[in-house]
C-alpha cells in the first residue's frame, strides 16, 4: 500500500525516548509533509465512511494534529481530551495507565449531546490504557463509540484488546 509504505519511511523510531527501553514513534516528520498530511485524511475517510460520525473527540497533543484536521474534512465537530487541569469549563474525568507513567483525563461535560455517535482519534495505539480512558470519558457523557482511528497502532502490545469491548471498528494506517 501506498500510504503504508509513505508513512513507514516517514515515521522516525527514537531510542530511549523518554527513558531507557522505549522506542518512541516521531510523527514530526509527517507534519513537514503536506501532501502526507492530505494523503492520511484521505485515508482515513475512505476507511470511515460508513460510521455515521457526529463529532470527532482527539487525545492531548498529538491525537489535537490529525484530529480537528479530520473533524473539518467530516463536517463534524471536534472536542478535546486532555490531561487533568487543562480544560477550563466543567469537566468529567477519568485516570488510566500509560507506558510510561500514569495519568488523568478529563473531557468538557457539555463536549456532544448524549447518543452522539463518537470517532476516538489519537495519533499511536500503544497499551490502549489512553484511548480506553478516553472510551470512558465518552460513555460517561451517554456518547456511543463508533469507532477509532489512529495513524500506528503497535500491535504487540495488544492495545486492540483493550477497545474490543466499546468498539470492534478499529482502523490503523502502519502496525
Ligand atoms: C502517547 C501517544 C498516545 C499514547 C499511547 O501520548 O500519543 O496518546 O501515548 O499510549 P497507550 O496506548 O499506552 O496509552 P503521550 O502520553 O506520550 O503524550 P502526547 O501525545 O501529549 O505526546
Ligand atoms: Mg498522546
Amino acid at each position: 500500500m501506498m500510504i503504508e509504505h509513505l508513512l513507514k519511511t516517514a515515521v522516525r523510531d527514537i531510542v530511549d525516548f523518554p527513558k531507557p527501553g522505549i522506542i518512541f514513534k516521531d510523527i514530526t516528520p509527517i507534519l513537514k509533509d503536506p501532501s502526507l498530511c492530505d494523503a492520511i485524511l484521505d485515508a482515513f475517510m475512505i476507511r470511515l465512511q460508513d460510521l455515521s460520525i457526529d463529532v470527532v473527540a482527539g487525545i492531548e497533543s498529538r491525537g489535537f494534529l490529525f484530529g480537528l484536521m479530520l473533524a473539518n474534512k467530516l463536517g463534524v465537530p471536534f472536542v478535546p481530551i486532555r490531561k487533568q487541569g487543562k480544560l477550563p469549563a466543567q469537566t468529567i474525568q477519568q485516570s488510566y495507565a500509560l507506558e510510561y507513567g500514569y495519568a488523568t483525563m478529563e473531557i468538557h461535560a457539555d463536549a456532544f449531546e448524549p447518543g452522539s455517535r463518537v470517532l476516538i482519534h489519537d495519533d499511536l495505539l500503544a497499551t490502549g490504557g489512553t484511548v480506553a480512558a478516553a472510551s470512558e470519558l465518552v460513555k460517561k457523557l451517554k456518547g456511543t463509540i463508533a469507532g477509532y482511528c489512529f495513524i500506528i497502532s503497535l500491535d504487540f502490545l495488544n492495545g486492540k484488546e483493550q477497545l474490543l469491548p466499546y468498539s470492534e471498528q478499529l482502523i490503523s494506517l502502519i502496525g
